[in-house]
């Protein structure tokens, strides 16, 4: 008997703590993360390496048989990008790239390009997928839907956090510039643009840290998946 595979959407705009949430999630529940950004970011990394504008539609929607995308779990259980059959995970992290991956991720032929695979991953295991559109057009009947928000200077003191310990110097000033370039960009693109779905549980973990929002991510998801069963 095949048994039925659960699936958790969490959408949100940029640096919400989506993914070090879900990742958090995942572990405690047993259940495979599924970070939707990184596989955007590939794409946005490929366009970028290339040379190509990441607004030309029809250059980028040209490029794409030539990007063999692939994601896979290493043996430190986390998510790994491979791009033609290089591990890309740390590249696509690289700042320059963030407004990339938003630029291609604007383009119907490249959102297209990417949804079996995303579908494909709920099929397969019971997963907590992080993005922009899980709840609304990835994953329409996820078992659970959370949108995860936090105010724009929060989200920008924790992304500055994060690339001053990977080691990459920038100012508070640039970093918020950034979130809410993307914020602009991604809920006002014509495709699949971030939105929260009518049957999300919205969650503002601006006042919350870390151990708190995970004890709170993970009572709305119990208490959905037991109303469900
Ligand atoms: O989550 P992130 O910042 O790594 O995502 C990078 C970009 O990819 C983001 O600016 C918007 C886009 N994206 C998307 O359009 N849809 C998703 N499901 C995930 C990311």
């Amino acid at each position: 008997m095949i048994e039925k595979k659960y699936s958790i959407a969490i959408d949100g705009p940029s640096g919400a703590g989506k993914s070090t949430l879900a990742k958090a999630v995942a572990a405690e529940m047993g259940i495979v993360y599924v970070d939707t950004g990184a596989i955007y970011r590939t794409i946005g990394y490929y366009v970028w390496k290339n040379n190509i504008d990441p607004k030309d539609a029809e250059a980028v929607a040209a490029a794409l048989p030539n990007i063999k995308v692939d994601m896979c779990y290493g043996d430190d259980g986390l998510q790994h990008m491979m791009l033609c059959g290089e591990d890309v995970t740390d590249q696509i992290r690289l700042p320059q790239i963030s407004m990339y991956a938003s630029d291609v991720s604007a383009i119907p032929a490249v959102r297209d390009f990417l949804l079996d695979m995303q579908r494909d991953m709920a099929k397969r295991y019971n997963v907590i997928m992080d993005g922009r559109d899980i709840g609304t057009v990835v994953l329409p009947d996820a078992d659970v839907k959370i949108f995860l928000t936090a105010p724009a200077e929060v989200r920008a003191r924790r992304r500055m956090k994060e690339l001053v310990q990977r080691g990459t110097p920038c100012t508070f000033e640039e970093v918020l510039r950034d979130i809410e370039k993307r914020d602009w960009a991604d809920s006002h693109r014509a495709t699949a643009p971030l939105r929260q779905a009518d049957d999300a549980v919205p969650v503002d973990n601006g006042k919350t840290d870390f151990e708190e929002s995970k004890q709170l991510l993970l009572r709305v998801i119990k208490e959905a998946l037991a109303v469900e069963k």
